[in-house]
């Protein structure tokens, strides 16, 4: 098993690039399946969905667009409960089908967050598709439709995902060692 250290932590490999290329691509088809006709305007949440977004669009083979927002709630490996303002949209969303590209829905709250600003600007619908989600720790109600993985409650890096900025460009997912937060 591999095991990486980052800053004063360690990781040990626990999703592999192949099964990570899987699931993405059996979302996309998914995706491709649900949205045809529909034209969908993919909103790309950065920094974390930078490489799963990339991934995911290699397979949708449905007219699409793609832009990319900013917004962040996490510092270090517990959830600060600060949400920071969602930035870099210029599109119009009035009555376009939306599709939010995540890296992880942990509580759930940044995902609120991001929904009720959208939903703001009136578009016609929302969705979520996210590459992992942590079942377990979900605070809020959330209809998330698209899930290339669910995992457990433990903190990840890899694939998009940092811990304090380091980590994002491994294309398998670690998993902290000997973690005595959750
Ligand atoms: P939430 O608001 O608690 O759902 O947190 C969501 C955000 O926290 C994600 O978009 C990630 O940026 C970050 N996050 C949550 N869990 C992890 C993890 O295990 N590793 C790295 N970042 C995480
Ligand atoms: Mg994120």
């Amino acid at each position: 098993m591999s095991v990486i250290t980052i800053k004063d932590k360690r990781f040990s490999a626990s999703i592999s690039a192949e099964t990570i290329q899987k699931e993405v691509k059996r979302v996309a088809d998914e995706i491709n399946r649900d949205f045809a006709g529909k034209e969908p305007l993919f909103l790309s949440v950065l920094n974390g969905a930078f490489m799963f977004s990339a991934d995911l669009m290699k397979h949708i083979t449905i007219p699409c667009e793609i832009s990319f927002v900013k917004l962040a709630s996490y510092q270090g490996v517990t959830s600060t409960g600060r949400i920071k303002e969602v930035f870099g949209l210029n599109e119009d969303l009035t009555d376009r089908v939306v599709i939010i590209l995540e890296d992880i829905v942990d509580t759930g709250q940044t995902m609120q967050h991001l929904l009720e600003s959208l939903g703001a600007r009136h578009p016609k619908e929302i969705h979520i598709a996210t590459l992992l989600l942590k079942p377990d720790k979900l605070k809020v109600a959330l209809n998330v439709e698209y899930v290339a993985m669910n995992i457990p409650n433990d903190f990840i890096v890899g694939y998009g995902l940092d811990y304090d900025g380091m980590g994002r460009n491994y294309p398998e997912i670690y998993t902290i060692c000997d973690s005595d937060e959750s």
